[in-house]
């Protein structure tokens, strides 16, 4: 049996399929690479040397995602397929709901179809919205997404828990990340922006690389210990393995369970710039800046339910998030485009 991967290519599909290959899994691919590169999933099968079905289609198409479940025996799927940036999600809402949304029920259509009802959904930090004080818990009620890329996510899971009270065999884990960052150790595989980073780390990152002249540190004057803001960055590697844990969680348990993944802790932007400086032993140049629109002072989770309901915890610190980074950065100035 095997656990069908959309966006298996991505940032963090293409480090989950590392994890899971590693752990004997069965995995099957789909990616349109409309945001990655297939050279992630050459590199994946080189970091494993171990080989599994990998299809160019479109989620939303459904014939091509048919094809995929009656050639496979597939009895799980990690749901990682959706266009992320929240900047691009205001100016092109109709693309993002589309692709959001219309992949998710597509592909609904096609588990039912083939009596797969085991999901483990990418669901993020955002629906917690601006309302709840860190730490955030999973009992909290959500807030309102401030752009459409946020409504996607919390559409989606209320599609998830609509979709678990019609169907009692249903599983639908969802999984709240807080904010990815780092690479494989390796620095084979890592996150390949396109053009100018919109996150913190890529940016840091290309400015360390020399592609940037200097990072803007957005806002200095908030209520938090050095005044910017407060993120709970979370190491890929240990991001990837609670999509593991999560898909053993649902072979025995049914239902729709939000679940965070974040470490608990909330490091700042000046934190995080000054640990990568000093774990790297470079200068990374930044100004302060004004504040950006959006964003909150502080967001990090409570991890406590991950630990307890999927025996889940993160072994990775801010120090190897930043090696891990560089390592990548630097091996691959231009990502997988080099
Ligand atoms: P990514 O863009 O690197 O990966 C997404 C992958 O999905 C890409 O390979 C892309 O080509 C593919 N894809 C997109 N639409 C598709 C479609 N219709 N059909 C087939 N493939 C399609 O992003 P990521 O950082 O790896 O994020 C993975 C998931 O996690 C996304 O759903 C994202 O919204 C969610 N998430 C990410 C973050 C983050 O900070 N990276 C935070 C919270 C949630
Ligand atoms: N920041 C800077 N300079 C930059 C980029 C970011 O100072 O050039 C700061 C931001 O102001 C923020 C922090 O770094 O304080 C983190 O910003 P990111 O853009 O890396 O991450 P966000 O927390 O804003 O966004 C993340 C995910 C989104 C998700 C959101 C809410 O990228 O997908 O969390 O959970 F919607």
């Amino acid at each position: 049996m095997a656990t069908l991967v959309t966006g298996g290519s991505g940032f963090i599909g293409s480090h989950t399929c590392v994890e899971m290959l590693n752990a004997g899994r069965e995995i099957v691919v789909v990616d349109n690479y409309c945001n990655s590169n297939p050279e992630a999933l050459r590199r994946v099968r080189e970091l494993t040397g171990k080989d599994f079905p990998q299809y160019e289609a479109d989620v939303r198409d459904k014939a091509a995602l048919s094809r995929i479940f009656e050639e496979n025996d597939i009895d799980s799927v990690i749901h990682f397929a959706g266009l992320k940036a929240v900047g691009e999600s205001v100016q092109m809402p109709i693309e993002y709901f589309d692709n959001n949304l219309i992949s998710t029920l597509v592909l609904l259509e096609v588990m039912r179809e083939h009596g797969c009802k085991r999901l483990v959904f990418s669901s993020s930090a955002t629906v917690y919205g601006a309302g709840n004080q860190p730490p955030l818990t999973e009992e909290m009620p959500l807030g309102t997404p401030t752009n459409p890329y946020g409504r996607t996510k919390s559409m989606i899971e209320d599609i998830l828990r609509d979709l678990c009270v019609a169907d009692k065999e249903f599983s639908a884990v969802l999984l709240r990340y807080f904010n990815p960052i780092g690479a494989h150790p390796s620095g084979r595989i890592g996150e390949n922006p396109n053009g100018i980073p919109n996150n913190l780390m890529p940016y840091v990152t290309q400015v360390a690389v020399g592609r940037l002249p200097k990072l803007s540190v957005f806002g200095d004057d908030y209520d938090t210990p050095d005044g910017t803001c407060l993120r709970d960055y979370i190491h890929v590697v240990d991001l990837a393995r609670g999509h593991l844990c999560a898909v053993d969680y649902s072979a025995n348990h049914t239902g729709a369970e939000a679940i965070n993944l974040g470490t608990g802790e909330g490091y700042s932007v000046l934190d995080l710039v000054k640990t990568f400086m000093k774990v790297n032993e470079m200068d990374v140049p930044y100004v302060i800046a004004p504040r950006r629109d959006g964003d909150l002072p502080a967001v990090y989770s409570c991890p406590d339910k991950a630990k307890r309901l999927l025996g889940w915890e993160t072994e990775y610190g801010l120090e190897e998030m930043c090696r891990d980074s560089w390592n990548w950065q630097k091996n691959n100035p231009n990502g997988f485009n080099a």
